[in-house]
C-alpha cells in the first residue's frame, strides 16, 4: 500500500507529539511483511545516557528484540513501515489518542486514555519495582540501614529489580484464584525468592505461598531465619534437592541460575505439576557439552565447535532451543530471551513457559522437530527428557 494522505497525517501528529513533549507510546500491528513470526512494534520514549531515544520492541511469536533509535532515525523508520508493512497503528499521546487503519484508509482520534506521559529514564525504570526500604534487602546485604544500596550491591539489584519487572509482565495472564504457590528451585540466599514474595503480597496483594527449596542447609536456616525476622509467614525455605521435591500443586515454578541439569530437574516438576508458568534462567550446560563433544569431529559444525568458546556457545544454545522445544511438545508457549544486560550478568537467558490450554499436547511434529535437532548435533538423550519419563 502507497503512502498516503492519512499516513503522512499520522507522522505529523507524531513528530509533534515528540516535539511538545506528550508521547505517551505508539505500537504498530497488523504486520503484512516478510519477517516470519514478527506480530507488533510497541514504541516509547526512553533516555538512554542521558540522549532520549525512541525504544522500538519488536513483537515476534516467540520473543521479544528490544532496538533504539534517535528521534529522527525512528521516524523515517515508522514512516518506512507504517501503511506498508504494518496495517494498523495507535498513537497515544496526553492531548489526544489516534488510530490509523490501513485498510480502510482511516485515521481517528480519540480523548487521550493517558493523563501522564511515563517516566523516560530507562534508569530510573530499572529500580522501580522493588521498594528499597524493604527490610529482607538490608538483611540480605543489599542496602545500607537508610534503604540506599549499597555501592557493591548495584548490580545484584538490577538484577534483582529486572527479574521482578519480567516476572510481573508474565505473572499478568496466570489466574489468581486462592491465591499463587510459588517455588524456586536452587533458591540460593534467597534474593529472588524474597524479591518475589515481597512483590507478590506488599506491591500486587496477592495471597501467596512462596518456598524455596536450596540444598545448603546454612542458606536455608539463614534465609527462614529473615523471613520469620521480617514478617514474611508466607515464605519457607526448604533443605533438599529439586528432584526430590513434591511440587503438586504449584502454581508458579522458578529456577534461576541453578547448575546445569538442574534445571532440568525443575522444569520437569513444574510440567508435572501442571504449573501454569515455569521460568528458568539456565547457568551452564555440561551435559549437552559432553554430548555435543562425542560427535563433533565428524559432523560438519566441525569447523565452528572445535574451538572451545563456540562449543560452549553452542551447547548452551542447543541445550535451551530443546528445552524450549520440550516444554511446547507438553503444551506450554516459550519465548527465549535476553532478561538483563550482560554487563550485569552473562547468566543473562531466560526461558518463559506458559501454560496455554489450547495448545495440542504431544504435537508429533515438535516431536519431530525435537529428533532431528538431536540427531544433527550428536544427542542421544536431552536430560530433561529423561526426567520427563519420570514425572509423566
Ligand atoms: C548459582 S546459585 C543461584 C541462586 C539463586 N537462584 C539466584 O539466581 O540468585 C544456585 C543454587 O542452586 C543450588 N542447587 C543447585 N542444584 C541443586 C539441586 N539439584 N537441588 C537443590 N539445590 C540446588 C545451589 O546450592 C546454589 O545455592
Amino acid at each position: 500500500m502507497a503512502k498516503t494522505a492519512k499516513t503522512s497525517e499520522f507522522l505529523i501528529f507524531l513528530h509533534e507529539a515528540l516535539l511538545d513533549g506528550s508521547l505517551v507510546k505508539l505500537s504498530l500491528g497488523h504486520y503484512t511483511g516478510k519477517e516470519e513470526g514478527l506480530k507488533q512494534i510497541h514504541i516509547r520514549r526512553i533516555t538512554v545516557k542521558r540522549q532520549e531515544v525512541l525504544s522500538f520492541t519488536y513483537r515476534y511469536k516467540t520473543r521479544d528484540i528490544v532496538k533504539n533509535f534517535p528521534f529522527a532515525e525512528a521516524e523515517e523508520k515508522i514512516e518506512a513501515l507504517l501503511g506498508k508493512d504494518f496495517l494498523t497503528a495507535s498513537l497515544f499521546t496526553t492531548a489526544f489518542d489516534l488510530s490509523y487503519e490501513g485498510q480502510k484508509n482511516t485515521l481517528k482520534k480519540t480523548p487521550p486514555s493517558h493523563k501522564e506521559v511515563p517516566a523516560a529514564s530507562h534508569d530510573h525504570a530499572k529500580v522501580r519495582q522493588l521498594d528499597t526500604k524493604g527490610n529482607w534487602l538490608h538483611a540480605l546485604g543489599i542496602t545500607d540501614a537508610d534503604g540506599h544500596v549499597k555501592k557493591d550491591a548495584q548490580d545484584k539489584f538490577r538484577q534483582i529489580d529486572k527479574y521482578i519487572e519480567t516476572l510481573a509482565a508474565q505473572l499478568k495472564d496466570i489466574a489468581v484464584k486462592d491465591g499463587l504457590r510459588v517455588v524456586d528451585m536452587g533458591a540460593g540466599k534467597g534474593y529472588l525468592t524474597f524479591a518475589l514474595y515481597d512483590y507478590l503480597t506488599t506491591k500486587l496483594n496477592i495471597k501467596a505461598k512462596v518456598t524455596g527449596v536450596e540444598y545448603r542447609q546454612d542458606m536455608v536456616d539463614l534465609c527462614n531465619k529473615i523471613a520469620r525476622d521480617v514478617g514474611f509467614t508466607g515464605l519457607g525455605f526448604v533443605q533438599g534437592a529439586i528432584d526430590d521435591y513434591d511440587s503438586t500443586g504449584v502454581n508458579v515454578l522458578i529456577a534461576l541460575h541453578a547448575c546445569d541439569t538442574a534445571t532440568d530437574d525443575a522444569i520437569a516438576k513444574g510440567i508435572g505439576a501442571g504449573a501454569d508458568l515455569i521460568v528458568v534462567a539456565p547457568c551452564c550446560h555440561k551435559q549437552m557439552r559432553r554430548e555435543m563433544e562425542a560427535r563433533k569431529a565428524a559432523g560438519p559444525l566441525d569447523v565452528v565447535l572445535r574451538h572451545g568458546i563456540f562449543m560452549e556457545r553452542q551447547a548452551e544454545m542447543v541445550t535451551d532451543g530443546l528445552r524450549a522445544l520440550l516444554l511446547e511438545y507438553q503444551g506450554y508457549s516459550t519465548k527465549v530471551f535476553e532478561f538483563i544486560s550482560d554487563a550485569h550478568t552473562p547468566k543473562n537467558v531466560m526461558i518463559v513457559a506458559v501454560r496455554n490450554p489450547k495448545a495440542k499436547r504431544h504435537d508429533p511434529a515438535i516431536l519431530q522437530k525435537i529428533e532431528e535437532t538431536k540427531d544433527f548435533f550428536g544427542i542421544r538423550q536431552h536430560q530433561l527428557e529423561k526426567n520427563l519419563e519420570r514425572v509423566l
